[in-house]
């Protein structure tokens, strides 16, 4: 397994769906940030299930504990370990699965590789739980990042066929403050929550997009020619379960384009270098421009449906029909919002202590 992330801002990951706890070990975080357990608290808190009808009815409070790294409100520069314990897990509802791997989820490839040795209750290592630390990890991250004024924030743009309109950066950035969606168009949200509800009433799920942005980038973070922005960022988001596309800028738009069109012209604002628009989403040769930096993500519909689906059952070598009756997301999008935001940070923070724009301490 491969659980750690990050050359000088080195994040790993620990826990499983129904075991104790689960949680992340930040190791290289600049000594005098200030740092308290709310900042954590209130981006562990847009991950939660929250009220609206498709999310899951497993509720935890997932109160963040942090065990070390930090004293009287500061960090140390020594690994700061956090987690948050698992306290509603119900493993019986898993046993009828044992045999028969779920379409969709992790269940088939992990319990070949790991010789039916693995966790496989809640989907173990595989379950969306364990971003619960990459979202504390990218708490502390952000807050190094703000010492730079960079500001990371995520929006959703489509919940299955409703797509938000366009909308400004500045009112994306305030998404998540409107609706548990963190859509930036409140009729548009109300049409997204309509959607999951209806799939969850037919026992089906729905997937959605996701716009990460970054703003206040310094030019040229970035580490050509292996660990490039887009490199680096599109690895961590791909550890996000459920994230099936990752693309910059207007990224499989500009394909079809001529180099006179997806060429973001140079121009001056007040001195500073910008571009007139922003197609390469703030990246060029693997490092930051200084404009915006924009990632869609795709998330697929939630693997874990009610209604009844062709699977096999791998003792008796039959094919079986699985209805799915544990406690599922009938759209993950919504959560998986602060988990884009929390890895992007990650990425940015390690490329900004590797390219120096912040020392081993903030003070
Ligand atoms: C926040 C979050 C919550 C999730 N909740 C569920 C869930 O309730 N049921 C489920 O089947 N999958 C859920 N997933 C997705 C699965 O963990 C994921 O699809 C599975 O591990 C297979 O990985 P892959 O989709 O990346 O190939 C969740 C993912 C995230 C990010």
């Amino acid at each position: 397994m491969s659980n750690s992330l990050g050359t000088l801002f080195r994040i790993t990951s620990f826990g499983e769906s129904h075991g104790p706890s689960v949680g992340i070990v930040v190791d290289g975080c600049p000594a005098g940030l200030p740092l308290t357990p709310e900042q954590i608290q209130q981006d562990l808190d847009r991950r939660r299930p929250s009220t609206h009808p498709g999310s899951t009815p497993r509720k935890e409070p997932d109160t963040v504990r942090i065990l070390s790294g930090v004293l009287d409100g500061h960090t140390t520069g020594a690994p700061i370990c956090m987690l948050i314990d698992n306290t509603d897990a119900h493993s019986d509802a898993y046993a009828p699965l044992a045999d028969i791997p779920r379409p969709g989820h992790a269940d088939y490839p992990a319990r070949i590789k790991y010789g039916q040795m693995n966790d496989p209750r809640g989907g173990g290592r595989f379950s969306g739980r364990i971003t619960a630390g990459f979202v504390m990890a990218g708490a502390v991250a952000k807050a190094v990042l703000n010492t730079l004024d960079v500001r990371v924030f995520a929006h959703t743009t489509r919940i299955g066929t409703i797509e938000a309109p366009s909308t400004d950066l500045s009112v994306a950035q305030d998404a998540w403050r409107r609706s548990t969606l963190s859509c930036s168009d409140d009729a548009t949200a109300a049409a997204m929550e309509r959607e999951i509800e209806e799939a969850r009433a037919a026992g089906d799920s729905v997937g959605g997009i996701v716009e990460g942005v970054v703003v206040g980038l310094p030019v040229g973070l970035g580490e050509p020619v292996f660990s490039t922005v887009e490199g680096e960022i599109a690895r961590a988001l791909f550890a996000i379960p459920a994230v099936k596309a990752v693309e910059f800028g207007a990224g499989f738009g500009l394909c079809s384009l001529k180099g006179s069109q997806s060429n973001d012209p140079f121009t001056f604002d007040s001195g500073t270098v910008v571009t007139s628009k922003n197609d390469a989403g703030g990246v060029l040769g693997g490092l930051t421009t200084g404009m915006p930096l924009t990632v869609r993500v795709g998330i697929k519909p939630t693997p874990s449906i009610s209604s009844p689906q062709d699977s096999i059952n791998l003792k008796t070598g039959e094919t079986e029909a699985l209805s799915i009756s544990g406690r599922h997301d009938a759209c993950i999008v919504p959560r998986a919002v602060v988990v884009i935001e929390a890895m992007i940070a990650n990425v940015l923070c390690d490329l900004a202590l590797q390219g120096g724009f912040i020392s081993g301490s903030v003070k």
